[in-house]
């Protein structure tokens, strides 16, 4: 049906084309967290080094929970958000303290962690558990309103629930964070904003704004 060679054409793509990125080399939830939280403000080229050093300075869970203030800021020193770091130890505590040591693997506890919310539990919970959560941020809106012609205003916190369903809707089960992140690249290199690559997109065939010429009147997104 549809959705399953939407799904194999698209994961298929991924695997052939996606960038090879440091927190691609394995799939363990803290390396995971550490490379969401670092890329939700910050550009992919911008965030390689620091996760390098990072992942250097602060190896394990409990390294983290127990950093010095001052050697995990002079880290971020450049990354700006700084409440991300602060977050980030507080999160090693509470994952020490509530969880044994153990990084939390449902979404529901994973949520419960200081500066994870609802994108960063999708991206921990299909990438490093295999679980069929979507992780919804402007990318993912922009790809999944173009492919469904979603006239959901993406300015409004209440539109988030449509784009949820209608990810849920074409997630793979077997490859979920390889899914996330191919809608990840996709919305980077080829579904861009303003002047989206259509005829290089390897989903081209499914997607409704394509075939009705609409594409860049997606998203809509009216002026706060
Ligand atoms: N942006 C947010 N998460 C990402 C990931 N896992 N890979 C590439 N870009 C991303």
């Amino acid at each position: 049906d549809t959705i399953h060679s939407f799904q194999e054409i698209f994961l298929t793509w991924y695997h052939q084309e996606k960038r090879n990125l440091p927190w691609r080399a394995n799939t363990h939830p803290y390396n995971i967290w550490i490379s969401e939280i670092m890329l939700q403000q910050t550009r992919v080229d911008t965030v390689i080094g620091y996760y390098y050093r990072f992942m250097e300075e602060f190896p394990t869970i409990q390294d983290l929970a127990n950093a010095d203030e001052q050697k995990l800021l002079k880290i971020w020193e450049g990354l700006g958000y700084y409440s991300r770091a602060r977050n980030l130890k507080v999160a090693a505590q509470q994952i020490m303290d509530d969880f044994d040591g153990v990084f939390p693997n449902t979404p529901e506890e994973i949520s419960t962690l200081k500066g994870i919310g609802p994108y960063t539990t999708g991206a921990i919970s299909s990438i490093a558990f295999g679980l069929p959560e979507p992780a919804i941020d402007g990318n993912i809106m922009r790809v999944v309103s173009r492919l469904f012609e979603i006239d959901e205003d993406i300015a409004k916190a209440s539109s988030r629930k449509v784009f949820d369903a209608a990810t849920r809707a074409i997630i793979s089960h077997e490859q979920p964070g390889e899914m996330n992140q191919a809608f990840m690249d996709l919305g980077s290199n080829i579904c861009n904003p303003t002047a989206p690559r259509c005829e290089e997109c390897p989903i081209q065939q499914f997607c409704l704004a394509y075939k009705n010429k609409r594409q860049t009147q997606f998203p809509i997104k009216t002026k706060k």
